[in-house]
Parts: C-alpha cells; structure tokens; sequence
C-alpha cells in the first residue's frame, strides 16, 4: 500500500472592502473594476429588485466600459433553492461565462445567498461581489462569507462559504424597501446592539422617526457600526467554529419560532421574539443580569417589532422545532446568551454557547408567550 499524506493550504478568506455611503452605487462600477477585476459580469437581481435598482446597477457599470448582463430570480425565499441555483448556473453557461467571469448580486439575503452559492459553485467558484439593497443583508447577509440555499428539510442547508471580493452598501436604496422588510433588519440591528453595544442599542431606538423616515445618513451609520459589530465576531473565525456563534444569539429560539410559524412570520420578527425568550432563558439560569429582557423588550416593541410567543406556539413544540433545525441529539441545545445589555456572557470553559435544560428554557418561553 501506499499512503501519501497532502496537507493542503487553508481555504484562503482574503480581506476585503465594505463600503457603505449613501449615493455608493454610483461608485460601484469603479470599485468592481478594482476589487474583482473580470472579463465580463453577471449582475443577478430578483424580480422586485431589478426595475427599482438592478437595471440602473447595470446601466452604470455598461457605461462604464465593462461587459455585464443580467440575471433575474423570481422575488423572495422560495427562489432561494436548488432549482433556481440550477436556473443561474445554466445562465452563465449560456452567457458563455469562463473562469474570468465576476458576479455581482444585487437584493436582499435571498439573491445574495444564492448568487453568492452560484458564484462559489460556478467553474468551481469565480468571485463574487455584494450589493445588499435590504437592511438585513446589508448588516448581516452579504457579509461574513455564508452562502446556500434551502431545502424540503430545512433552510440554508446545502452551501458554502465564498466571501466576497467587495460588498457596498448604499443605504439610498432602502428608499423603497417596505417598512416590515425595513424592521426585520432592524431585529439584527438591536442584537449586534445587545451583544456588543449597548450606547449603539439605545442610539439606534432614539433614532427611530428618522430611521423610518429612510434618513439615508442615520442609516449609513447604522449599517457601519452594524458591520463592524459582525465583523468583530466573525473576522477571527471565518468558518464559524467559535467566536461566530455570538451572532446567532436569540436564533436558536428565534429559527424554532419562524420554522412553526411556517415561515409567515419575517425572520426579523421571529428573531426579536427568540432574543427576548433567551434573554428570559439567561436570567432564570442567572447567566443574564436581571432586568436584561426588560430592556431588550422595551426596545424591540419601541420599533414594532414583536416580543411575544404567538399563544397558538406551546413552549413543548418550539424546543422540539429548535431541536430538529439544530440537528441536535445531544442531551441540551445551546444559546449564545447575554451577560448583560450589551456584553456577552462567557461559560467558564471560554466557548460561546451555554447548554440550558430544556425545563428552564420552556417556563421562559412561557413567561414570554402572549395570553390568549
Ligand atoms: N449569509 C448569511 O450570513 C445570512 C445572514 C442572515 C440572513 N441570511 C439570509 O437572508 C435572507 C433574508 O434576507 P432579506 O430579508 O434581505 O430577504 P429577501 O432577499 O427575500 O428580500 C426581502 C424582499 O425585499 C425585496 N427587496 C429587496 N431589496 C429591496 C429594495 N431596495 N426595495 C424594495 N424591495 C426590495 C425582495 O425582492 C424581497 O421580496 C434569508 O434567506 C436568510 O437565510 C443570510
Ligand atoms: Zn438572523
């Protein structure tokens, strides 16, 4: 026999630019050229997205010289699957993409995901650029380096990690994002408060008129101290095996809760609901400073966001949600929790998550559920 050992080179994670400016875009073709240098580009927009931003994105990077065409999804997550993945990658076979071929995304997380997986798929992965146009993907989907796209047994299941050569946010563009889509966002906002910032947290609640308002330099400030937030935890473990799991604070609960609404309830909505029943979670096993949830309620409802289980959710059923999302066997699911608004709580063997038995975390739930 014979065994030869290869010892490949980590997946290279290169550093790359998030510029967020109101008035960006116009600088998009610029930075393309600088941060993803191509031959040609697929520009891939959903269908809601490409009249309002896609063919303008398009229009500039053409009139600047470079060669790029579209490719429109249907609108939302239900494009987000394998399907339409199959649909993008045989678009670029039809354009006649090769290796020396960048995408550009442009839309919420859904296009982001599945344009981002294309593009790590693709010719087994040509780059990728960024161009967030919901608040959601802007303060946590385009960056970080997640890909994928759902299915039957669950979301974001199939996937990879490809990090973008360039992600730019131009908070001009959330002109036209509706208001529901506006507070899911937001949702992510207040737990990268909550995490790592309390002064941000309150700062971003006094800012609440101007915030709805689509005030664009409020925002650009928002999704800056957001990304740098996000950054913090994920720049130091780019395949999310430690400081990462930070960021899925109120997500174990909140999947669980979007998962049993049937996905009717916005995945913002879902995650104010589990921030608030893990930060209960948190204080009965009295990692989490009393008063804690308190605030983070009061928060979460000054923006409309909900924090209450739906009455028609049993305590019983959302844990047995959150164990099958998680694919958990073992004895106890584990929560990124608080040690108090603003700073994390660490477990005394230094990792990021702390196991809770699933009694405790059910008279939470309970203790957060709307009364009928
Ligand atoms: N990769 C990651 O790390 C990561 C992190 C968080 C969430 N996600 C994923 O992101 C997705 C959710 O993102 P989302 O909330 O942006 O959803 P989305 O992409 O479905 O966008 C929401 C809706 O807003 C529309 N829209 C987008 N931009 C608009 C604009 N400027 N004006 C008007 N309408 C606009 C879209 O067409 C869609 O109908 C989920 O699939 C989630 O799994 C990924
Ligand atoms: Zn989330």
């Amino acid at each position: 026999m014979t065994r030869l050992r290869i010892s490949p080179p980590p997946p290279p994670a290169a550093a790359y630019d998030v510029v967020v400016a109101p008035g960006a875009l116009a600088e998009l073709p610029a930075l393309v050229r600088d941060a993803a240098p191509a031959q040609r580009y697929a520009l891939v927009t959903d269908a809601n997205v490409a009249p309002l931003w896609g063919e303008a994105v398009l229009g500039a990077l053409r009139d600047a010289g470079l060669t790029a065409d579209p490719v429109i999804v249907p609108a939302g997550e239900r494009a987000k699957n394998r399907g339409v993945w199959g649909d993008v990658l045989d678009a670029f076979l039809a354009l006649g993409l090769g290796r020396d071929a960048a995408v550009i995304a442009v839309g919420g997380g859904a296009v982001g995901d599945l344009a981002g997986f294309a593009a790590a798929t693709f010719l087994r992965g040509v780059p990728v650029v960024q161009v967030p146009t919901t608040l959601l993907a802007m303060v946590d989907a385009s960056v970080g380096g997640k890909t994928g796209v759902d299915v039957p047994a669950g979301k974001n299941l199939i996937g990879a990690f490809h990090h973008p050569r360039l992600v730019l946010a131009d908070p001009g563009t959330l002109a036209t994002l509706p208001d529901e889509e506006l507070r899911s966002g937001l949702a992510e906002v207040i737990k990268h408060g909550a995490i790592a910032d309390a002064t941000y947290l309150v700062g971003v609640v006094a800012e609440k008129e101007a915030i709805f308002g689509r005030a664009a330099n409020v925002l650009a400030g928002i999704v800056a101290r957001s990304v740098e937030i996000k950054a913090s935890f994920a720049a130091e473990d780019p395949y999310e095996r430690g400081a990462r799991k930070a960021l899925n604070a109120g997500h174990t609960l909140g999947h669980a809760v979007e998962a049993l609404s049937q996905f009717a309830l916005p995945h913002g909505h879902a995650v104010a609901i589990g921030l608030v029943a893990e930060t209960r979670a948190g204080e009965l096993a009295g990692v989490t400073a009393a008063g804690t949830a308190a605030r983070l309620e009061l928060a979460l409802s000054t923006l409309g966001l909900p924090i209450r289980l739906p009455a028609a959710m049993a305590p019983a059923d959302v844990l047995a949600a959150a164990r099958s999302d998680k694919k958990v066997r073992a004895a106890r699911l584990h929560y990124a929790l608080l040690a108090r608004m603003g700073a994390l709580a660490r477990p005394d063997d230094a990792g990021w998550t702390f196991a809770l038995d699933d009694a405790l975390v059910e008279s939470a739930l309970e203790q957060c559920r709307e009364r009928p």
